[in-house]
């Protein structure tokens, strides 16, 4: 009797997440104020996916962001990434933790004023050690791939806003690493560079199954990810699947590329739309300075060993 080999086939185990917070909750402390900025957040996010945090200015985005990257302590609850504590972690683990697993897009890019395209894309490569020629390879080649081949030398103020995101994107996705973090990335750009910084940097994701966390008040963008976590007072008041997104690419794979019917207007010829309240971020700095440097560096840019090792004075 031949045996049926379908019976043999099981279902896969149910996927463990990558990120896992349970509880969390933060409070600044402002002199005798007190700040509340997330509120008993849980939230579970996979390998491979695409998600999106969307909420209001002041809701607990960016502070959430910065818990999950291990940039600051929560006041209360727990951030488990691939299994590992991170608010338990020490800063020089969370450096070389950050180093491997992390990549970081901000809306106002954040370059490195004095460093050309290649050296600004190397960045993260430098510090985890890796010597010259290879990682000015790594990085122009991450600059070809976001359609900066003729713009490799050229320094932050000689590129546009679209120009140094694109920067900012291979800068990010340059080491591989698991989970990349982008703090309202199109924030400062126009509505047709968005859709293309957009479409780079879930394109990449996906080429290399990497997760994707953006941070947006903006639900135009929201629609790029796969779940959307929408957050309000510092609580995720609603989780949803991206469902228009799931019909669309359907529709396509079952008759080829969507074409959007009349009533469906391109984003930037929505003028009928006012979006009221539009919080500007013109200028703002996502994180401080100290921040940004340890998101690069994964660790302390004034260090004396990897200036030395790596050749690099910042
Ligand atoms: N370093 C800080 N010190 C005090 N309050 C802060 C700090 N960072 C954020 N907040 C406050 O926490 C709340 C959430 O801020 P934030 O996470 O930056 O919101 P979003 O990114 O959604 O705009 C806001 O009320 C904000 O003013
Ligand atoms: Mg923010």
């Amino acid at each position: 009797m031949t045996e049926n080999i379908n019976e043999k086939i099981t279902e896969s185990p149910p996927l463990s997440p990558l990120i896992k917070i349970r509880n969390l909750s933060k409070v600044y402390v402002l002199g005798k104020e007190k700040i509340p900025a997330l509120d008993g957040v849980n939230l579970d996010i996979y390998e491979n996916e695409i998600c999106c945090l969307l909420g209001t200015s002041g809701s607990g985005k960016s502070t959430l962001l910065n818990m999950m990257a291990g940039l600051e302590k929560p006041t209360r609850g727990k951030i488990y990434i691939d299994g590992h504590q991170v608010d338990k972690m020490s800063e020089r683990k969370l450096a070389l933790f950050r180093q491997k697993e992390m990549g970081f897009v901000f809306q106002s890019y954040n370059l490195l004023p004095n460093l050309n395209a290649i050296d600004n894309v190397g960045l993260p490569l430098a510090f985890s050690g890796m010597k010259k020629s290879l990682r000015v390879k790594k990085a122009k080649n991450m600059l070809k791939k976001v359609g900066l081949g003729k713009r490799m030398k050229h320094k932050p103020t000689q590129m546009s806003g679209g120009q140094q995101q694109r920067v900012g994107i291979a800068r990010a996705f340059v080491a591989k690493p698991k989970i990349v973090f982008a703090d309202e990335p199109t924030g400062n750009l126009d509505s047709k560079t968005t859709i293309e910084v957009m479409e780079m940097m879930v394109d990449m994701a996906r080429k290399n199954h990497q997760t994707l966390i953006v941070v947006t008040h903006d639900e135009e963008i929201a629609e790029y990810a796969d779940r959307i976590f929408h957050i309000k007072d510092g609580k995720i008041d609603n989780t949803f699947k991206n469902l228009a997104k799931d019909k669309r690419l359907a529709q396509e794979a079952q008759y080829g590329q969507y074409i959007p019917p009349d009533n469906e207007k391109q984003p930037d010829e929505r003028t009928d739309e006012i979006i009221k309240d539009k919080p500007s971020f013109e200028n703002m700095p996502i994180i401080n300075k100290e921040k940004l440097e340890k998101v690069l560096a994964g660790a302390d840019l004034n260090r004396k060993d990897s200036e030395n090792k790596n050749g690099l004075s910042l």
